[in-house]
């Protein structure tokens, strides 16, 4: 028996006495966090006022709104800049522990650079926490949710090594401000999607640069991160004790054909495994897969080296470990196969997994989400198996509609996820202590505008005031916090429940 197993064992068992005294998988363990989450730029607005500088978000939205569904950008989005002490009421009311947000880099750096520091944005910063902090939520910041300067993208953004330099002075200026009255951080959101933007011309920055520059842009992220890391650890954690984790997304995979756990295998590491491994596993490092992977298939396609960059054996220490815990956003699944490489054709870059969608996986607003309770589970399963059962904090779960405050569906999703999420802490034994619903509001929605809503509140976007109109799910989760149980506490005839 491994450690592992052995440990795993343990934890079952302790875990399953547990449930027969408690009797009760419906409810969260003592000291379970839960909260809700926004990004900047998806609503706070005031873009360009009060010294902000422009971020590639607002150039991207800017130059390009035929690339939004709606042609709309985040100029005002919900004027969360005006507006948050709104916010922390709709909070307040739901009595969340906590409240995920993310600083703007360009409120407080309009520069980029820590040469001029916005004293208006520290301002705005602060006081949101200090309301946050009146009303017993916690405030739990992300550093960088994608929004970088424009300046620093100009000069290559993630694609020049000196982004390590740009960001970690800008987190330093950020801990040494906010860090004495916040005690949660993440570094970066999503990395595999922010280098979706030097991949494709799809989402900002727009490089366009294919898989050579995905590699790249997350070989930078990753230096980046414990980079950041490290700076809080030595010049920041003794006096403010607080903890700094990363954001991965990881969606779940089913085999399309039963016994193809190879393709399950493949997808988590290429997806998930290639932000976690490096800092989460016991070796440090990509994943094996994916060295061998790109470095063959690097070759077929005639570069002269493989197209993933190397680590030295002193950015693999540095990389592995800076994390004090795993930050997972989770929200669908797809169905996934092997598929064998045909010289000459696209082979998905390079994982030689294809990824489609079950047609019988009910349905969101969002093309890309579909309803798949049990994915959750077996990330949750699979990260706490890969990387020695770490603290998991969930810090993005949601669904996405469009329109309504009658949102019995967004109320069935979350209910069908949380429970996933607690068979993964009672029957599996898995260290989840966070859960966090995306969103607070209604928001920009990246390239779906305003057209595809996740909030727990309705904003009503065509109104000079943002006005916020809870919805059912608001009131729902209000009453799973307070009773600190997901069942038989809020029915509405409307719930349509997914199995
Ligand atoms: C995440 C992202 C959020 C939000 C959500 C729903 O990937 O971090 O900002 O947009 O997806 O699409």
């Amino acid at each position: 028996m491994t450690s592992y197993s052995f440990l795993r064992a343990a934890f079952s068992v302790i875990f399953a006495v547990t449930y027969v005294f408690a009797n009760d998988t419906l409810s969260f363990p003592q000291g379970f966090l839960l909260g809700t989450a926004t990004s900047a730029y998806q609503i706070e607005g005031g873009w360009n006022i009060n010294g902000k500088g422009e971020s590639v978000w607002d150039r991207w939205t800017h130059d390009n709104p035929n690339l939004i569904l709606d042609h709309s950008n985040g100029d005002v989005a919900c004027d969360s800049y005006h507006k948050y002490k709104e916010d922390v009421q709709l909070l307040k009311d739901m009595e969340v522990d906590f409240y995920r947000f993310s600083v703007s880099w360009t409120r407080i750096l309009p520069t980029g650079y820590p040469n001029v520091i916005n004293q208006d944005g520290i301002n705005y910063y602060k006081n949101l926490i200090n309301e946050l902090l009146a009303n017993n939520i916690e405030p739990f910041i992300t550093l960088y949710h994608w929004d970088h300067p424009e300046y620093l993208d100009k000069m290559g953004g993630w694609t020049n090594s000196l982004m390590v330099e740009w960001i970690s002075n800008y987190a330093r200026v950020v801990f040494k401000e906010l860090g004495p009255k916040v005690k949660y951080f993440t570094t970066i959101n999503e990395p595999a999607d922010v280098c979706q933007g030097v991949a494709t011309d799809k989402v900002a920055p727009g490089k366009n640069l294919g898989s050579p520059g995905k590699y790249l842009c997350m070989h930078n992220i990753l230096k980046a991160h414990a980079k950041i890391y490290h700076i809080y650890q030595t010049e920041f954690r003794k006096q403010q004790k607080g903890q700094v984790g990363i954001v991965i997304s990881c969606p779940g995979a089913f085999p399309k054909t039963p016994n193809d756990t190879a393709a399950v295998d493949a997808i988590f590491q290429f997806v998930c495994g290639w932000v976690a491994h490096p800092i989460f596993s016991k070796t440090g490092d990509y994943p094996e897969i994916i060295k061998a992977h790109i470095a063959d298939n690097s070759k077929l396609d005639g570069y002269p080296a493989s197209l993933l960059p190397t680590f030295s054996p002193k950015w693999v220490q540095y990389i592995k470990g800076s994390a004090d815990f795993f930050g997972l956003n989770h929200y669908t699944s797809k169905l996934v196969e092997t598929v064998p490489r045909v010289e000459g054709e696209r082979w998905y870059d390079y994982s030689g997994v294809k990824q489609t969608i079950d047609p019988s996986w009910p349905k969101s607003a969002a093309d890309w989400l579909r309803v798949v309770p049990d994915g959750l589970r077996q990330v949750i399963n699979l990260i706490s198996k890969q990387y020695d059962r770490p603290p998991i904090f969930v810090m993005e779960n949601g669904f996405a509609d469009e329109c309504c405050t009658s949102d019995s569906s967004r109320i069935s999703y979350l209910r069908s996820y949380m429970k996933a999420m607690l068979s993964a802490i009672y029957e599996d034994g898995c260290n989840v202590k966070s859960y966090t619903a995306w969103s607070l509001l209604d928001n920009f929605e990246w390239a779906d505008g305003y057209k595809v809503r996740f909030g727990l509140v309705n904003v009503d976007f065509t109104n000079p005031n943002r006005t916020r109109t809870p919805k059912l799910s608001m009131n729902w989760y209000k009453t799973v916090i307070k009773t600190r149980r997901i069942d038989s506490i809020f029915e509405s005839p409307d719930v349509v429940n997914i199995p």
